[in-house]
């Protein structure tokens, strides 16, 4: 007997009433051929239970080691006959673009997309929906997505600026990196710490719209601004992520410097914080991602098995789920990326940073 997945969607109000109609016609079809499974049909197989997980890079470590893996188990615990295909595009938005396409081809029933360029997805998201393949933007939005799912991200910027204002007194030469031109966020981070610093006393001197938020790029970029400042006379830099902010530092140390001025970042990575326990980054922000991988997989199933996907918020016209940022600094790492068990403090506290560790009360 043919396997369908549908029981439940003729019961069920979603937006994809139009795919489970789609869906069920093809069953019926199949069925009616005497044939049975959907997934060499074009995409959107009737029975696929395929969901594929689009991730833009490696080098920042978040997609690795938190969003996939608390994704993958979150689709596994809601969904026995699920299954997650998971493609990286290690930067690359025309790779990605193949991945999407083919993912369609090979019969995913849903998208959970990050993509690497919004503006180049755009072309994949409309492919995948004519296939009748919905997508969810994923972190980064994506115009026309069905769902998008997020921080505040032009939060996340003003917290950012807001932290390194205060850091500062507001006063005195800074850098700002930003992050990849091709990220939708990039421009949101970007857009909020503008507007902290820009109302501040603080002189950007350099700022740098940093492709593919590479953290080599960032060193580079620092060290050859170092010909034109005194990296002691900088007050302060503002990177936009962990990855960019670990350059900097590597730049300003390689310059002879042994303290830093407040350095920013984002995304609370394992080094970013045991910089910060060791007084070298002055801040990042910490974004549940267990909250935002897990919110991706609930949808996800619920699409796939034709279920409500609960309460939306609307953003620039798309249904979606919206999630608060928390600056981080030294004096709050309990309180947040260790008691929300992002980290354990064995995790950060590794024999280089004990003493740093005992002076910050952390051990
Ligand atoms: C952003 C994302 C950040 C960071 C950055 C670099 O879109 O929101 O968390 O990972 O990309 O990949």
């Amino acid at each position: 007997m043919c396997a369908t997945s549908h029981d439940s969607w003729g019961g069920t109000v979603n937006k994809f009433a139009r795919t489970a109609v789609g869906a069920a016609s093809v069953v019926v079809l199949t069925a009616a051929l005497g044939a049975c499974g959907g997934d060499d049909d074009g995409g959107g197989g009737s029975d696929s239970k395929t969901i594929a997980l689009l991730l833009p890079e490696t080098k920042t470590t978040r997609y690795e080691a938190f969003d996939k893996p608390l994704f993958e188990a979150k689709v596994k615990e809601l969904c026995d006959d699920c299954e997650v295909k998971y493609l990286n595009a290690d930067q690359d938005s025309a790779k990605q673009q193949q991945q999407a396409e083919s993912a369609i081809t090979d019969g995913a029933a849903v998208l959970v997309f990050d993509p690497v360029d919004g503006e180049a997805a755009a072309g994949a998201v409309k492919s995948a929906q004519s296939s009748d393949v919905p997508v969810i933007a994923y972190d980064r939005f994506m115009e026309g997505a069905d769902y998008y799912m997020s921080f505040d991200n032009e939060k996340v910027g003003q917290l950012q600026g807001e932290a390194l204002v205060e850091a500062t007194g507001g006063s005195g030469n800074i850098l700002m990196l930003n992050g990849s031109p091709t990220d939708p966020n990039a421009a949101q981070f970007k857009k909020g710490a503008h507007s902290a610093i820009d109302a501040s006393g603080l002189k950007v001197v350099a700022e740098y719209d940093n492709p593919d938020w590479s953290p080599d790029n960032a060193q580079k970029f620092v060290t050859s601004q170092l010909n034109n400042v005194d990296g002691a006379s900088l007050a302060g830099v503002y990177a936009a992520n962990d990855g960019q902010a670990g350059g900097v530092i590597a730049a300003l140390r390689a310059d002879g410097m042994t303290t830093f001025p407040p350095v920013t970042g984002q995304d609370a990575e394992l080094a970013a914080i045991q910089r910060i326990v060791a007084g070298d980054q002055f801040m990042t922000i910490y974004k549940s991602i267990k909250t935002e991988a897990e919110k991706a997989a609930e949808v996800a199933v619920a699409i796939v098995n034709g279920d409500d996907v609960g309460d939306t918020t609307d953003f620039q016209g798309v249904d979606s789920f919206i999630f608060e940022p928390a600056v981080v600094t030294k004096d709050n790492i309990k309180d947040t990326v260790i008691a929300d068990e992002f980290y354990t403090v064995e995790d950060i506290c590794t024999p280089e940073y004990a003493d740093a560790c005992a002076a910050a009360g952390l051990s």
